[in-house]
């Protein structure tokens, strides 16, 4: 059996549908360029009958991709098949991803539709969507809670409709590994022509088995995962594509399978990622969790000294983490800081250096010494998108023991410049309840943590907020080496992220109305 395993990458669909993050087409072609450069072998660029937004988003990434095949979306529907074709017509190598709900839970609570009809309904899709695209992926939704007998039925006849991938998601993340690798195995038993169609494996984390489940997948017969970068995705998320991918090359010897991804791009796309989307990994994520290749314990420490087999199964090398002893100061100037940053892994293009060389000496002027740390975290901040309603200009804010904290803030919106104060229960409160006052947009403070990111009393702060806007959380992120002004910047983000959100869902609903009436 063929032992190369096809990584189909789902971060700009399934993972970035889930709350806290969402992208602008920008941020998605940035994203998308870099899971080029990662290599994987499908990017599933959106769902482009969700919205003109999403439709325009996969459309720009069909006509960027040159490498990776992109795939769109959509539900076995003739209407939906069209715009997907549309949006994807122009990639190099287009994929038409198509699927319906195949448990009776679904058919009864969510379809309303007979196993027959649901059966009529996949052949006709996978047929219509064939006569436009070579390339055809057919999903059972909710396979692993589907009834094995039917699965086999669905699975012989859109393959004989032409479907070139035939996928088996674990939607609710409610399978466990013997028993997701055992419908892998009873389908390629059972369904005769099997071998006419590559199986995938696309499974979520609810009960945190998405990346054993893949694996068990693999071990019986899938040749193709379906992943997100960090592990993004709705509730619990997706299996991650760093574990499955390291998985695979760390234990090789096992599995007998390989990956076309370049490793070395694996921490870069984990923090650029990231950093456009603002949500954090956790500190102890696998292989891309800042504390994934730190030794605290002494015993531990020992060993690594005296051999690092003893406690490392990977090098932080291996995944494109690189360390160097050389510091930048404010001296330095552009070609020294682009040299810095291609030795931490990241080529930055002349826009991408001269927002970082702004970010870099604005730090500078304030500190003496820049560690690595210090830079991919100023990196972070300059690549987000260009879409901001409001920048913070000035902040003065007075505090103490025994005067009541003021803030007086400015912020540069459009054209315009506007000025107000308000005093809180502290700096950070006053300065909020003084950007609200300017703005009139009212947000809720759900989260809030600072750290250091380096050491010594000068370093960086790296501030992160969660703020809800209109009932839905948004992060922001900011690194400075004053942590009031940082508390501002990077609430500020998130408010802007919510107005950008709010105006493609305004521009959503004027869609569907125009829709409306259209219909009528
Ligand atoms: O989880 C799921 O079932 C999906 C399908 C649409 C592939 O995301
Ligand atoms: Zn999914």
């Amino acid at each position: 059996m063929n032992d190369r395993i096809i990584v189909f990458d789902t971060t700009l669909r399934d993972g970035e549908q889930s709350p806290g993050c969402s992208m602008n087409v920008e941020e998605k072609i940035r994203m998308a360029r870099q899971l080029e450069r990662l290599n994987v072998d499908v990017i599933e660029a959106g769902f482009p009958v969700a919205s003109s937004g999403d439709f325009e988003a996969v459309r720009m990434i069909a006509g960027t991709i040159e490498r990776s095949s992109v795939a769109g979306l959509s539900r076995a529907m003739a209407g939906d098949i069209d715009r997907t074709w549309e949006a994807i017509r122009s990639a190099k190598k287009p994929r038409i991803h198509t699927f319906i709900a195949t448990s009776d839970i679904h058919l009864a609570h969510k379809l309303r539709k007979t196993r027959d009809q649901v059966l009529k309904d996949a052949v006709l899709a996978v047929e219509y969507a064939r006569s436009l695209c070579v390339d055809v992926e057919f999903s059972c939704e909710d396979a692993s809670r589907s009834d094995i007998g039917f699965l086999c039925e669905i699975a012989q006849a859109v393959i004989a409709a032409g479907a070139t991938v035939l996928n088996l998601p674990d939607t609710v993340g409610y399978a466990i590994p013997a028993e997701y690798g055992a419908m892998f195995r009873t389908i390629r038993e059972r369904v005769g022509n099997i071998r006419e169609a590559v199986l995938s494996a696309h499974c979520h984390n609810d009960l945190g088995m998405a990346v054993a489940n893949s694996l068990a997948a693999i071990e019986n017969g899938a040749r193709q995962v379906e992943c997100t970068v960090n592990g993004i995705g709705e509730r619990a998320g997706n299996a991650a594509l760093e574990e499955i991918v390291l998985a695979i090359k760390v234990r090789a010897e096992r599995l007998g399978v390989m990956t076309g991804v370049d490793a070395q791009e694996i921490y870069r796309s984990s923090r650029l990622l990231s950093s456009l989307t603002g949500m954090q990994v956790q500190r102890n994520k696998a292989i891309v969790g800042e504390n994934a290749f730190s030794h605290e314990a002494g015993i531990h420490q020992d060993g690594m000294l005296k051999s690092a087999i003893t406690y490392e199964i990977m090098t932080p090398q291996s995944v494109g983490i690189k360390h160097s002893t050389l510091v930048l100061g404010k001296h330095s100037g552009r070609h020294a800081l682009r040299q810095r940053y291609a030795e931490l892994g990241f080529e930055l293009s002349d826009v991408e250096l001269e927002r970082a060389y702004a970010g870099f000496t604005a730090i500078a002027d304030k500190k003496k010494e820049i560690f690595d740390e210090e830079l991919i975290a100023i990196l972070d901040e300059g690549v987000r998108g260009s879409e901001q309603d409001y920048h913070l200009v000035e902040l003065h804010v007075s505090t103490g023991t025994s005067v009541r904290p003021t803030a007086t803030v400015e912020l540069q919106t459009g054209e315009e410049r506007i000025v107000d104060s308000a005093t809180g229960d502290g700096p950070v409160d006053a300065m909020y309840r003084a950007i609200e006052r300017l703005t009139g947009i009212v947000g809720k403070l759900t989260e809030y943590s600072l750290k250091s990111v380096s050491i010594g009393h000068d370093t960086v702060g790296e501030v992160f907020v969660r703020v809800e806007f209109d009932g839905v959380q948004y992060n922001g992120r900011a690194v400075s080496t004053d942590v009031i002004t940082g508390s501002a910047r990077a609430y500020l983000e998130a408010m802007n992220r919510a107005l950008n959100v709010r105006r493609r869902r305004e521009g959503r609903e004027k869609e569907t109305i125009a829709f409306a009436a259209s219909v009528v």
